[in-house]
């Protein structure tokens, strides 16, 4: 009997198989399947393992636009940094949804970065200004790299500031994306030095309370945050939430587990119809992008399944083009 061969990509075989524009389509193809109702989605599972200080995601879907699944299990260990090691490791399963084949396994983080970063990149070619210019970014992390070359595919950016608890790490991601974009990234002071000029602002950093300070926003600003995926944490303060036009990536996620939202709703301070609107929604022309120059737009992410498979299905299809990635056949 014959057997589709596995295909294993690593992660330098992810982020040469889906370049940042790439995988910024695969996002508008994400959400708009999301939000038209095309996905089968169960909630993921989160498995707690409190005495290493970390979590364990289950997560899978199945698209009936491409006729595919995925399974994600990725693993966020907060004390991993000590150790000299990444936040998160992760491996994605691509299946085939005729056959029950599967397809490829995959470098997980890598495409976790990619997809998160592409999301963000295309809440702000939808919600950001279009001459945006100067942008900033909270945290120096993994996550930050691909959420500053995502807003760099969809907006001309003139110069950054990056601003990091840890200074040492935020001198080392200046130099290293100034390298890469071509464009003055200069480490901040303060958050409120990083704020006062940006027209889009990513936080993509593991604090557990708000990053910088409503008064320092200017008008017009786009906020990107996907730091927090738990209730009873928050990167951004709530009376920016309470002002922004706010776009969540998935309505029933964002219920559990966005604490930016959930925490001033708790409060009473708006009702959840404050965060009705996906990504998805406006993808699909359902609801506006951005309304006038001077509205703070927000995305919330909390990251869906959906990313995951298709931005794995377009690394697949890719590498399988290009020869890209190892295969191995099993007798069975
Ligand atoms: N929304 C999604 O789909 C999604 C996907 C992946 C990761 N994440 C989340 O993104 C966050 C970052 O992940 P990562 O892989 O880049 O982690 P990382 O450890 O590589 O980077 C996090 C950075 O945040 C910095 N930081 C912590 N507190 C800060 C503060 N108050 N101000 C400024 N900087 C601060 C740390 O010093 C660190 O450099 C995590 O919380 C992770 O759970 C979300």
């Amino acid at each position: 009997m014959t057997h589709t061969p596995l295909l294993h990509l690593s992660a330098a075989d992810v982020r040469r198989a889906l370049p940042m524009a790439e995988a910024i389509e695969a996002m508008r193809d994400a959400f708009g399947q999301l939000s038209g109702g095309q996905v089968t989605l169960p909630p993921r599972q989160h498995i707690d393992a409190p005495s290493e200080h970390g979590t364990a995601l289950v997560m899978a879907c199945h698209s009936a636009v491409q006729k595919r699944f995925t399974l994600k299990f990725i693993t966020l260990f907060s004390q991993n940094r000590l150790k000299g090691l990444p936040l998160i490791h992760a491996l994605v399963i691509l299946t085939d949804g005729a056959t029950g084949e599967h397809l490829a396994v995959m470098d997980g983080a890598s495409l976790t970065a990619l997809r998160t970063g592409a999301a963000s990149g295309l809440a702000t070619d939808l919600l950001a200004r279009p001459d945006a210019a100067v942008a900033a970014v909270f945290g120096a992390g993994i996550q930050a790299r691909t959420q500053l070359q995502a807003v760099c595919c969809v907006r001309r950016i003139r110069r950054v500031s990056v601003f990091d608890a840890d200074t040492a790490a935020a001198e080392r991601f200046a130099v290293e994306m100034t390298r890469q974009l071509g464009l003055p990234v200069k480490r901040a002071a303060s958050a409120g030095q990083a704020v006062e000029q940006a027209d889009v602002i990513c936080t993509a950093t593991t604090s557990t309370t708000p990053v910088f300070d409503d008064r320092d926003l200017k008008p017009g600003t786009h906020i990107n945050a996907v730091g927090v995926f738990q209730p009873g944490k928050a990167e951004i303060p709530p009376a920016t939430v309470c002002r922004a036009r706010v776009v969540v990536d998935h309505r029933a996620s964002a219920l559990e587990e966005a604490g930016d939202l959930l925490g001033p709703l708790r409060q009473g301070l708006f009702q959840e119809t404050h965060f009705g609107t996906e990504l998805g929604d406006v993808v699909l022309g359902l609801s506006p992008g951005r309304r006038n120059a001077e509205e703070i737009t927000f995305f919330k992410s909390v990251g869906v399944a959906i990313q995951d498979l298709c931005a794995a299905s377009r690394a697949f299809d890719n590498a399988c083009r290009l020869g890209i990635g190892t295969r191995t056949t099993e007798e069975k």
